[in-house]
Protein backbone atom coordinates (compact mmCIF):
# COMPACT_ATOMS: atom_id res chain seq x y z
CA UNK A 1 0.00 0.00 0.00
CA UNK A 2 3.02 2.13 -0.53
CA UNK A 3 0.47 4.76 -2.27
CA UNK A 4 -0.94 5.82 1.16
CA UNK A 5 2.10 7.28 2.15
CA UNK A 6 3.46 9.17 -1.34
CA UNK A 7 4.65 12.45 0.15
CA UNK A 8 2.72 14.23 -2.88
CA UNK A 9 -0.76 12.90 -1.77
CA UNK A 10 -0.44 14.28 1.61
CA UNK A 11 -2.83 17.35 2.47
CA UNK A 12 -0.89 20.36 1.08
CA UNK A 13 -1.83 24.31 1.21
CA UNK A 14 -1.05 24.89 -2.62
CA UNK A 15 1.59 27.70 -1.83
CA UNK A 16 3.36 27.33 -4.97
CA UNK A 17 1.26 27.83 -8.15
CA UNK A 18 0.24 24.65 -10.44
CA UNK A 19 2.86 22.68 -12.13
CA UNK A 20 0.52 21.54 -14.26
CA UNK A 21 -2.81 23.13 -15.79
CA UNK A 22 -5.08 21.53 -18.34
CA UNK A 23 -7.67 23.67 -20.27
CA UNK A 24 -11.03 22.86 -21.89
CA UNK A 25 -10.73 25.67 -24.75
CA UNK A 26 -14.95 26.10 -24.94
CA UNK A 27 -16.45 28.50 -26.71
CA UNK A 28 -15.65 29.33 -30.10
CA UNK A 29 -19.01 28.54 -31.96
CA UNK A 30 -20.77 30.99 -29.37
CA UNK A 31 -18.53 33.86 -29.95
CA UNK A 32 -18.41 33.52 -33.88
CA UNK A 33 -22.25 33.42 -33.36
CA UNK A 34 -22.13 36.50 -31.32
CA UNK A 35 -20.44 37.74 -34.26
CA UNK A 36 -23.09 36.74 -36.59
CA UNK A 37 -19.84 34.98 -38.34
CA UNK A 38 -19.70 31.08 -39.15
CA UNK A 39 -18.24 28.74 -36.41
CA UNK A 40 -15.29 28.16 -38.02
CA UNK A 41 -14.25 31.87 -37.44
CA UNK A 42 -14.46 31.15 -33.38
CA UNK A 43 -12.03 28.38 -34.17
CA UNK A 44 -9.66 30.52 -35.95
CA UNK A 45 -9.64 33.21 -33.37
CA UNK A 46 -9.50 31.05 -30.68
CA UNK A 47 -6.45 28.93 -32.35
CA UNK A 48 -4.59 32.66 -31.75
CA UNK A 49 -5.49 33.01 -28.25
CA UNK A 50 -3.15 29.68 -27.85
CA UNK A 51 -0.08 31.26 -28.05
CA UNK A 52 -0.55 33.58 -25.52
CA UNK A 53 -1.51 31.31 -22.98
CA UNK A 54 1.81 29.49 -24.17
CA UNK A 55 3.99 32.34 -23.90
CA UNK A 56 2.61 33.52 -20.26
CA UNK A 57 3.47 29.84 -18.90
CA UNK A 58 7.36 30.69 -17.76
CA UNK A 59 7.28 33.21 -15.84
CA UNK A 60 3.78 31.84 -14.05
CA UNK A 61 5.74 28.69 -13.32
CA UNK A 62 3.96 26.35 -15.37
CA UNK A 63 6.08 23.54 -16.59
CA UNK A 64 2.73 21.41 -18.31
CA UNK A 65 -0.16 22.83 -19.70
CA UNK A 66 -2.53 20.65 -21.62
CA UNK A 67 -5.22 21.95 -23.76
CA UNK A 68 -8.46 19.98 -25.17
CA UNK A 69 -8.93 20.68 -28.68
CA UNK A 70 -10.78 18.14 -30.41
CA UNK A 71 -12.73 15.69 -28.39
CA UNK A 72 -13.60 11.78 -29.77
CA UNK A 73 -17.34 13.41 -29.49
CA UNK A 74 -16.67 16.49 -31.56
CA UNK A 75 -17.09 14.31 -34.70
CA UNK A 76 -21.05 14.54 -34.28
CA UNK A 77 -20.22 17.96 -35.80
CA UNK A 78 -21.29 18.38 -38.79
CA UNK A 79 -19.20 17.34 -41.60
CA UNK A 80 -17.99 21.06 -42.69
CA UNK A 81 -17.07 22.07 -38.85
CA UNK A 82 -15.26 19.01 -38.80
CA UNK A 83 -13.15 19.11 -42.06
CA UNK A 84 -12.29 22.92 -40.99
CA UNK A 85 -10.76 22.21 -37.89
CA UNK A 86 -8.76 19.65 -39.19
CA UNK A 87 -7.44 21.90 -41.72
CA UNK A 88 -7.07 24.61 -39.29
CA UNK A 89 -5.10 22.03 -36.70
CA UNK A 90 -2.77 21.33 -40.23
CA UNK A 91 -2.50 25.16 -40.75
CA UNK A 92 -1.67 25.63 -36.94
CA UNK A 93 0.67 23.09 -36.31
CA UNK A 94 2.77 23.80 -39.64
CA UNK A 95 2.86 27.50 -38.28
CA UNK A 96 3.39 27.11 -34.95
CA UNK A 97 5.92 24.72 -35.07
CA UNK A 98 8.98 26.84 -35.74
CA UNK A 99 7.69 29.58 -33.01
CA UNK A 100 7.80 26.23 -30.42
CA UNK A 101 11.38 25.53 -31.45
CA UNK A 102 12.33 29.18 -30.86
CA UNK A 103 10.18 29.53 -27.20
CA UNK A 104 11.84 26.22 -25.86
CA UNK A 105 8.27 24.50 -26.00
CA UNK A 106 8.29 20.95 -26.00
CA UNK A 107 5.08 19.85 -27.55
CA UNK A 108 3.23 16.24 -27.38
CA UNK A 109 -0.30 15.46 -28.39
CA UNK A 110 -2.52 12.89 -26.79
CA UNK A 111 -5.55 11.32 -27.91
CA UNK A 112 -6.09 8.31 -30.82
CA UNK A 113 -4.23 9.72 -34.17
CA UNK A 114 -5.52 6.55 -36.31
CA UNK A 115 -8.68 8.10 -37.06
CA UNK A 116 -7.10 11.50 -38.33
CA UNK A 117 -5.97 12.03 -41.71
CA UNK A 118 -2.20 10.59 -42.05
CA UNK A 119 -0.85 14.53 -43.43
CA UNK A 120 -1.91 15.51 -39.83
CA UNK A 121 -0.52 12.28 -38.32
CA UNK A 122 2.82 13.23 -40.22
CA UNK A 123 2.72 16.81 -39.04
CA UNK A 124 2.11 15.77 -35.77
CA UNK A 125 5.05 13.22 -35.71
CA UNK A 126 6.84 15.97 -36.91
CA UNK A 127 6.27 18.94 -34.31
CA UNK A 128 6.91 16.52 -31.64
CA UNK A 129 10.36 15.41 -32.99
CA UNK A 130 11.44 18.49 -33.54
CA UNK A 131 10.78 20.09 -30.35
CA UNK A 132 12.04 16.87 -28.88
CA UNK A 133 14.78 18.38 -27.14
CA UNK A 134 12.80 21.79 -25.95
CA UNK A 135 13.55 22.16 -22.09
CA UNK A 136 11.08 24.76 -21.38
CA UNK A 137 6.75 24.40 -21.02
CA UNK A 138 5.69 21.01 -22.25
CA UNK A 139 2.55 21.56 -24.19
CA UNK A 140 0.40 18.69 -24.85
CA UNK A 141 -2.59 18.82 -27.42
CA UNK A 142 -5.81 16.80 -26.82
CA UNK A 143 -6.47 15.59 -30.03
CA UNK A 144 -9.30 12.74 -31.00
CA UNK A 145 -8.86 12.64 -26.82
CA UNK A 146 -11.50 10.94 -24.73
CA UNK A 147 -10.71 10.24 -21.37
CA UNK A 148 -12.89 6.45 -21.42
CA UNK A 149 -11.36 5.73 -24.79
CA UNK A 150 -7.54 6.37 -23.62
CA UNK A 151 -8.67 4.30 -20.51
CA UNK A 152 -10.33 1.64 -23.39
CA UNK A 153 -7.32 1.65 -25.06
CA UNK A 154 -5.02 1.60 -22.46
CA UNK A 155 -6.85 -1.78 -21.12
CA UNK A 156 -6.49 -3.18 -24.04
CA UNK A 157 -2.98 -2.84 -24.09
CA UNK A 158 -2.51 -3.91 -20.26
CA UNK A 159 -4.73 -7.51 -21.01
CA UNK A 160 -2.79 -7.87 -23.85
CA UNK A 161 0.67 -7.59 -22.11
CA UNK A 162 -1.30 -9.91 -19.04
CA UNK A 163 -2.30 -12.72 -21.95
CA UNK A 164 1.39 -12.43 -23.11
CA UNK A 165 2.63 -13.20 -19.53
CA UNK A 166 4.49 -9.64 -19.47
CA UNK A 167 2.51 -8.33 -16.81
CA UNK A 168 0.39 -10.57 -13.75
CA UNK A 169 -2.71 -9.52 -12.55
CA UNK A 170 -1.36 -8.85 -9.05
CA UNK A 171 0.69 -5.81 -10.47
CA UNK A 172 -2.56 -4.37 -11.85
CA UNK A 173 -2.97 -1.35 -9.78
CA UNK A 174 -2.95 2.21 -9.31
CA UNK A 175 0.74 2.72 -10.10
CA UNK A 176 0.46 0.27 -13.03
CA UNK A 177 -2.77 1.17 -15.43
CA UNK A 178 -1.31 5.11 -15.62
CA UNK A 179 1.67 3.86 -17.13
CA UNK A 180 -0.41 2.76 -20.27
CA UNK A 181 -2.39 5.83 -20.68
CA UNK A 182 -1.29 8.65 -23.12
CA UNK A 183 0.01 11.44 -20.41
CA UNK A 184 2.24 8.42 -18.96
CA UNK A 185 5.10 11.28 -19.39
CA UNK A 186 2.98 13.96 -17.29
CA UNK A 187 2.09 14.24 -13.61
CA UNK A 188 -1.25 14.66 -13.31
CA UNK A 189 -3.05 18.30 -13.66
CA UNK A 190 -2.82 20.38 -10.84
CA UNK A 191 -5.96 22.75 -11.56
CA UNK A 192 -8.27 22.23 -14.83
CA UNK A 193 -9.76 25.69 -16.29
CA UNK A 194 -12.90 25.06 -18.71
CA UNK A 195 -13.97 29.16 -20.13
CA UNK A 196 -17.33 29.68 -21.92
CA UNK A 197 -19.53 29.01 -18.30
CA UNK A 198 -20.02 25.01 -18.75
CA UNK A 199 -19.51 23.05 -15.51
CA UNK A 200 -18.19 19.45 -16.86
CA UNK A 201 -15.51 17.95 -17.76
CA UNK A 202 -17.12 16.52 -21.56
CA UNK A 203 -15.03 12.99 -20.82
CA UNK A 204 -11.38 15.39 -20.81
CA UNK A 205 -8.39 13.99 -18.35
CA UNK A 206 -10.97 11.59 -16.42
CA UNK A 207 -8.57 9.53 -14.27
CA UNK A 208 -5.32 12.24 -14.08
CA UNK A 209 -8.11 14.67 -12.70
CA UNK A 210 -9.19 12.71 -10.09
CA UNK A 211 -7.97 15.28 -7.35
CA UNK A 212 -7.28 18.34 -9.68
CA UNK A 213 -8.50 21.58 -8.80
CA UNK A 214 -11.22 23.19 -10.71
CA UNK A 215 -12.00 27.10 -12.30
CA UNK A 216 -15.11 27.28 -14.68
CA UNK A 217 -15.21 30.81 -16.37
CA UNK A 218 -17.48 32.43 -18.02
CA UNK A 219 -15.21 33.85 -20.99
CA UNK A 220 -15.60 32.59 -24.12
CA UNK A 221 -12.06 30.87 -25.20
CA UNK A 222 -11.18 33.35 -27.89
CA UNK A 223 -11.58 35.90 -25.54
CA UNK A 224 -9.68 34.27 -22.60
CA UNK A 225 -6.65 36.36 -21.91
CA UNK A 226 -3.04 36.03 -20.17
CA UNK A 227 -4.00 37.98 -17.63
CA UNK A 228 -7.13 36.18 -16.89
CA UNK A 229 -5.02 33.09 -16.99
CA UNK A 230 -2.35 34.57 -14.67
CA UNK A 231 -5.60 35.44 -11.98
CA UNK A 232 -6.60 32.02 -12.24
CA UNK A 233 -3.58 30.66 -11.61
CA UNK A 234 -3.08 33.05 -8.30
CA UNK A 235 -5.65 32.34 -6.83
CA UNK A 236 -4.96 28.84 -6.94
CA UNK A 237 -2.04 29.70 -4.24
CA UNK A 238 -4.90 30.19 -1.93
CA UNK A 239 -6.33 26.69 -2.12
CA UNK A 240 -6.06 23.65 0.22
CA UNK A 241 -5.80 20.09 -1.60
CA UNK A 242 -6.71 17.58 1.10
CA UNK A 243 -6.90 14.58 -0.94
CA UNK A 244 -8.99 13.12 1.21
CA UNK A 245 -6.78 13.31 4.56
CA UNK A 246 -8.01 16.24 7.08
CA UNK A 247 -7.18 20.14 7.15
CA UNK A 248 -3.58 20.42 8.48
C1 LIG B 1 -14.56 24.58 -28.45
O1 LIG B 1 -15.52 25.48 -28.89
C2 LIG B 1 -13.73 24.04 -29.58
C3 LIG B 1 -14.03 22.64 -29.93
C4 LIG B 1 -14.82 21.85 -29.27
C5 LIG B 1 -13.38 22.12 -31.12
P1 LIG B 1 -16.96 25.00 -29.35
O2 LIG B 1 -16.93 24.76 -30.82
O3 LIG B 1 -17.44 23.86 -28.55
O4 LIG B 1 -17.82 26.30 -29.04
P2 LIG B 1 -19.31 26.35 -28.46
O5 LIG B 1 -19.33 25.54 -27.21
O6 LIG B 1 -20.19 25.78 -29.50
O7 LIG B 1 -19.54 27.80 -28.20
C1 LIG C 1 -15.14 19.98 -25.08
O1 LIG C 1 -16.03 20.94 -25.57
C2 LIG C 1 -14.14 19.61 -26.12
C3 LIG C 1 -13.15 20.64 -26.46
C4 LIG C 1 -13.03 21.80 -25.90
C5 LIG C 1 -12.25 20.27 -27.52
P1 LIG C 1 -17.42 20.54 -26.22
O2 LIG C 1 -18.04 21.82 -26.67
O3 LIG C 1 -17.24 19.50 -27.24
O4 LIG C 1 -18.20 19.91 -25.00
P2 LIG C 1 -19.77 19.77 -24.74
O5 LIG C 1 -20.37 19.11 -25.94
O6 LIG C 1 -20.32 21.15 -24.53
O7 LIG C 1 -19.87 18.95 -23.50
MG1 LIG D 1 -18.48 23.70 -26.84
Amino acid sequence: MARLIDPVMQPDIARSGPKHVAVIMDGNGRWAKMRKRPRLFGHQAGARRVRQIVEACPKLGVDYLTIFAFSTENWKRTQVEVAGLMRLFRIYITREMQAFVRENVRVRFIGDRQRLDKNLQALMDEAEALTERCSGTNLTIALNYGGRDEVARATRRLAEDVAAGRLSPEHVDEETLPRYLDTCLLPDPDLVIRTSGEARISNFLLWQSAYSEYEFVDTLWPDFSAQEFENLIQSYGSRVRRYGGAKP
